[in-house]
């Protein structure tokens, strides 16, 4: 198989980057048809978070494809059972019933829907609006389009992301406010409150989406103490808080989830890539409270409760106990952030994130984004055999997520290769 194939039988929507065809991986090495090897710093957008082929996961589909591949929701079954109260274990605050999906965009749908009718149906609220935030991702369905921010999504759609009752609010994007971190917190907080306690009211507030780190806008990390701040402005106002950890769940931040930094409870929580350790596996969790809202039937997709993927997350979440990953993702991801900082180029302007999920922001002349930079840096680290991610509204962001399995020794040499490679282009 080659690229030419996947030109004449691929759809055109792919964004293919890289031109090549990838056969096998490894931890955190994959290689391409043509034997060449690379070091993947991307985790095929933040799922890899358990290292590729890790042997428990691979036995656990193997034994699991060997039993029962699929069944669908209309009975129970053993790994969609086992993995759901093990996901109530490591879940944070109240979270403890899950609905599964198939992808984020599919998580955040249900995620939504179930806010709206317990805003109707329990609250006797309109549910006419959901709060979302500027430079977020969602996914790429209608709804999900819509609470997507970044109009090169959008474009040439007609009315496809234009789902009623959605509201973009600043998001505490600090390091492009016009002012101080602190001046930043306070001025996106109150616009929140202001709009649900005036604007919108929150009798018709159905629910505030939010990334606990903003993934694909660019790895914006909210101010210390933010999502604490945007709970309350939820609980004040009996509006339900969804944390959407579709990117951020699983370790990566070096927590297990993310808004677990701010000790945030929250009424809903989306989950997507990780938590199918490579299969195709999403969902939400609720509390009991929240679940109140479904009846039987309300909502459910064929492939839901998959027992191959809901084995494949289970042996997932045990490997990254088991061996601490989300510890690893802590250490590992301070130490890259350091030398990066330390390293003081001029043409990087932040470097933020959590844990493994690391955005280098690049400019020129400033603060001036540089996309074309970081282009050629994305070019530049493949040529030396590397796997990385860029985003940010301005396409001026390198994304590093690796697995989390990486060793201090290969991200060290990663970030020596990442600063030359900055520094040559
Ligand atoms: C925070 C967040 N939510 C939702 C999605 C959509 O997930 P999927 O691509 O699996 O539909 C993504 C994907 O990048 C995401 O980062």
């Amino acid at each position: 198989m080659s690229v030419e194939d996947g030109r004449a039988y691929l759809q055109s929507a792919y964004p293919i980057i890289y031109p090549i065809v990838l056969e096998r991986a490894k931890g955190i090495e994959i290689w391409d048809v043509d034997g060449n090897k690379y070091l993947d710093f991307f985790s095929g957008f933040g799922v890899i978070n358990y290292g590729h082929s890790h042997p428990k996961i691979v036995n656990a589909v193997k034994e699991q494809m060997e039993k029962i591949a699929h069944i669908g929701m209309i009975y129970y079954n053993v790994p969609a059972l086992e993995l759901a109260k093990k996901l109530a274990e490591i879940a944070p605050g109240d979270l403890k019933k899950t609905y599964y999906a198939n992808s984020g965009t599919e998580a955040v749908e249900g995620a939504i829907k179930l806010a709206k009718k317990y805003s109707v149906k329990v609250q006797g609220k309109t549910g006419a609006y959901v709060i979302a935030f500027d430079f977020a991702f969602h996914g790429r369905g209608a709804l999900t389009l819509t609470l997507t921010h970044e109009r090169k999504y959008k474009r040439h759609l007609g009315h496809f992301a234009n789902y009623p009752g959605v509201v973009h609010l600043p998001s505490p994007y600090c390091f492009r406010f016009p002012g101080d971190v602190e001046t930043c917190k306070n001025y996106t907080l109150e616009k929140v409150d202001e709009y649900v306690r005036y604007h919108l009211g929150s009798e018709n507030v159905a629910a505030i989406i939010m990334e606990p780190v903003m993934g694909e806008g660019g790895i914006i990390v909210p101010p210390d103490g933010w999502l604490k701040e945007l709970e309350k402005i939820a609980r004040e106002n009996d509006v339900l808080l969804i944390m959407d950890e579709v990117q951020s769940g699983f370790g990566r931040t070096g927590k297990i989830f993310a808004h677990e930094w701010e000790d945030v409870r929250a009424d809903i929580m989306t989950m997507g890539k990780a938590l199918g350790a490579g299969l195709p596996l999403a969902g939400t969790m609720t509390t009991e409270e929240v679940d109140k809202a479904w009846e039987p039937g309300d909502h459910n997709v064929t492939f839901s409760g998959n027992p191959v993927a809901c084995a494949a997350g289970l042996a997932g979440i045990e490997v990254m106990l088991e061996e601490k990953l989300h510890e690893n993702a802590h250490k590992v991801g301070e130490f890259i952030m350091k030398k990066l900082r330390d390293s003081a180029l001029p043409a990087i302007g932040e470097v933020r994130g959590r844990g493994l999920f690391i955005g280098i922001e690049l400019v020129k002349d400033g603060k001036k984004p540089d996309p074309e930079l970081t282009k050629k840096v994305k070019e530049g680290m493949f040529k030396r055999g590397y796997i990385i991610g860029t985003g940010g509204m301005f396409g001026n962001v390198v994304r590093i997520e690796p697995p989390l399995t990486v060793t201090m020794d290969q991200a060290d040499k990663m970030t020596d290769d990442l600063i030359e490679v900055i520094k040559s282009s």
